[in-house]
């Protein structure tokens, strides 16, 4: 980090290798979100100029990890590619059976199907729309219980990704629940961080109702790194330290490592329990692949051990939550409602206090996202009613925020990349008034937002 003396945060990295961006035109973006269905995912990523839609696998791998890849060994079975993926993976969370997925929802689908039956319920701070997905796939029943001010964007408070502790003992007592799974940090809550003291105590509650205690650690470097600045106690503990706490109050961990694995793929299913865990591998090798590389390459495994490592690095996490943090307050003194504080890997807006004038059933937050690309050739994903409106019964039900999201992809953009970003959506401020909202015209029963088509509600967004 640099000195104390100067405070200006810096990229701790500098370029090696750059990819050109293209620019378009309006009249081109025009057309080619209409051929898209004014669906962002059935965009070309060419045809993008900023691609905020997730930071999932989408960011720069070290020099480091571009090394660990030409060491990769492709051994079918045993490979030592496996071995530091194992190695660091254990390293970081203590878990003693590591089974490597080819990412994250591999990783919640195993578990589901190994550990859950019809009528089950899983509860969680908030479950990630996969993570749910397979639940309900499993034919249990996922229910969320943020703490309340995790459901006021404006709220400010330092871990809006806590669990509502008494909720989860009552739903606990009721004696459906089969698993308990924290989200680190609560992606679809604004990114928020979930505290040590809350995560310990929703361990101990789970544990003493024989329920295994999870956590879908996806970010779970950016949590620790919130838990040593926000967190008494934690101030002089490095984000290693504070992950291992972490993980010590855990039974297991799904991981989609596209996040803080820093790679571009991958993922793993790690737990303590033998019995689970032997389930768990047999039915790994019938989907994914051997237990030594579970439908990975032995060079992914090599991204992922060095990569698992880097996100720890306190310069990196520094620069990581700065990032955030620089983007949300310049939209914040511009008027622009987001979720605060602004989360570890995006900024969130608030499209319902942006749009009032836009109703639920006119998705507000697709709206605005197609709005950004269209005006900036910015492309971010709505996290609202279309991804979570329809109900598993088929019915339709606004979600509890509607919020566009504007996710860092790792190591990627620069400062001036956020400056153009803060000024296309000061552009979008002084339109807002005019901006409507769509219909959906087509859509399929799961996971809709993918490939959902729309029309402009009302012959144009703006
Ligand atoms: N859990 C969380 C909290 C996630 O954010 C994601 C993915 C997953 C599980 C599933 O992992 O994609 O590797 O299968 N989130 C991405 C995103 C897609 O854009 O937030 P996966």
């Amino acid at each position: 980090m640099t000195d104390p003396e100067f405070k200006t945060i810096i990229e701790p990295f500098r370029i090696k290798s750059v990819e050109p961006i293209r620019f378009t035109t309006r009249v081109e973006r025009e057309a080619l979100l209409e051929a898209a269905g004014y669906n962002l995912f059935l965009l070309h990523a060419a045809d993008v100029l900023i691609d905020l839609l997730t930071d999932s696998g989408t960011g720069a791998m070290s020099s480091e990890q571009w090394a660990g890849m030409m060491r990769g060994d492709e051994s079918y079975a045993g490979s030592p590619s496996f071995y530091r993926f194992e190695e660091a993976v254990r390293g970081i969370t203590g878990l003693r059976h590591v089974l490597p997925t080819h990412q994250g929802r591999a990783a919640e689908r195993i578990l589901c199907s190994v550990a859950l039956s019809k009528g089950d319920v899983v509860v969680s701070n908030t479950l990630f729309d996969t993570t749910r997905a397979n639940v309900e796939s499993a034919g249990a029943i996922g229910l969320d219980l943020p703490i309340p001010e995790g459901r006021e964007p404006a709220t400010l408070h330092p871990f809006k990704g806590n669990i509502d502790l008494e909720a989860l003992e009552r739903a606990l007592r009721g004696g459906k629940v089969r698993l308990v799974i924290l989200t680190v940090t609560n992606n679809s809550g604004g990114g928020q961080p979930v505290s040590m003291e809350n995560l310990r105590e929703a361990s101990r509650l789970s544990r003493a109702h024989g329920v295994p205690f999870f956590i879908d650690c996806c970010r779970y470097a950016e949590n620790a790194y919130f838990i040593k600045l926000r967190e008494r106690g934690y101030e002089d503990k490095t984000p290693l330290e504070i992950a291992r706490e972490m993980f010590s109050h855990a039974d297991g961990a799904t991981m989609s490592a596209k996040k803080d694995g820093m790679a571009n793929i991958g993922g793993f299913l790690a737990m303590n329990d033998e019995a689970l865990a032997e389930k768990a591998r047999n039915l790994l090798i019938l989907t994914e692949g051997f237990p030594t590389y579970g439908g990975l390459a032995g060079y992914d495994l090599e991204a992922l051990a060095v990569g698992l490592r880097e996100a720890l690095h306190e310069p990196y996490l520094q620069y990581r939550l700065r990032s955030v943090e620089y983007l949300g307050e310049r939209l914040t003194e511009a008027g622009i409602p987001i979720v605060q504080p602004p989360g570890g890997h995006a900024v969130y807006l608030d499209a319902r206090a942006f749009l009032p004038h836009v109703p639920a059933s006119e998705y507000p937050a697709w709206a605005l996202s197609l709005v950004l690309y269209l005006v900036g050739g910015i492309r971010s994903v709505e996290i609202g009613s279309v991804m979570f409106g329809r109900q598993p019964d088929g019915s339709e039900k606004p979600a509890a925020m509607e919020l566009v999201r504007l996710a860092f992809p790792r190591r990627t953009y620069t400062q001036s990349h956020l400056d153009y970003v803060a000024e296309v959506l000061q552009h979008v401020a002084g339109i807002k008034e005019r901006i409507r909202g769509v219909r959906m015209v087509q859509a399929p029963e799961v996971l809709r937002h993918f490939t959902a088509r729309f029309v402009p509600a009302h012959g144009a967004l703006f």
